[in-house]
């Protein structure tokens, strides 16, 4: 779909307002001031792969915001609700188009296709425990943990054009990270039965954000190692890097933001998590 625009080459209505909502929400991208060839094709493959793999998880957070606001309008969410996920799902068009254009302008284009069984989409949940599990999971966790690794790629970025763009992404990352914490606080509150599944999934979606981050050894592992690599820096870290911003932000932000909206069970969930990858080392 994305390079059926492209290639075409034609000037649709669809492509225009697409433009309009790519754009970033502040500065401009300076897309023809890159120069691919002031790099090596080794630093153009490994920032083109570090960008494709990004492509591929902002069109998954694309596909999962989408099905996740309608799942809200048909539960009744208060019309704000539908505004709010209106903006995040814009913010992530544009972040999958970023992630693209990246990628073209390193001269080695990307077509990412998402993976439905990845987004657990049909789980035989209930609508309900299943939105509810959804903001946890992506918003609570994922969206605060991805802001937290942008803003990280950010001070790491010494390409100019990596950093116009990885300064776009994190704009929006961090709204909604934000927007994540009084969504969840707000589906906790009054919460029963589905409170008790929703903790009983703590421990397994920490083992999966901490695998998305490369956390594969404990905290100590994490900080003791160069988060970045020296010479040009296209907005990537080192897997002990990407590891670093999973635990900081599990141990700032997370676990004590899980515990202050009613799931006290992420605290021992995080500390089994820990033991387990010390237990690697
Ligand atoms: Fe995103
Ligand atoms: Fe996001």
């Amino acid at each position: 779909m994305y390079s059926l625009k492209r290639v075409s080459g034609e000037s649709l209505s669809l492509t225009e307002e697409h433009e309009a909502i790519a754009r970033p929400r502040k500065g401009e991208i300076h897309w023809g001031a890159f120069d691919a060839s002031a790099y090596s094709p080794a630093e153009l493959d490994d920032a083109a792969a570090l960008w494709a793999t990004r492509a591929i998880q902002e069109m998954h957070s694309l596909a999962l915001f989408t099905h996740l606001a309608s799942q809200l309008h048909l539960l009744g969410a208060p019309l704000d609700w539908s505004g709010a996920f209106a903006r995040m799902i814009a913010d992530e068009v544009r972040h999958t188009d970023l992630c693209i254009r990246m990628c073209d302008a390193l001269g080695r284009p990307t077509e990412p296709s998402i993976d439905p069984a990845r987004l657990h989409l049909l789980e035989e949940r209930s609508p309900r425990l299943h939105v509810r599990h959804v903001v946890l999971s992506a918003f609570c966790i994922g969206e605060t943990i991805s802001g937290r690794m942008f803003k990280r790629a950010l001070k790491a970025a010494n390409v100019p054009l990596a950093r116009e763009v990885v300064s776009a992404i994190v704009i929006d990352e961090t709204f909604h990270g934000e927007l994540g914490w009084e969504l969840g606080a707000l589906l906790m509150r009054g919460e029963g039965d589905e409170r008790a599944a929703l903790a009983g999934d703590l421990p397994k979606l920490f083992g999966h954000y901490a695998r998305l981050c490369c956390a594969k050894r404990g905290p100590s592992w994490a900080r003791g190692e160069a988060e970045v690599r020296d010479g040009a820096n296209f907005g990537t870290m080192t897997d002990a890097g990407y590891a670093r911003a999973f635990f900081d932000g599990m141990e700032d932000d997370v676990v004590p933001g899980l515990v202050a909206i009613g799931l006290p069970e992420a605290e021992p969930a995080y500390s089994k998590l820990v033991a387990e990858l010390n237990a690697r080392c």
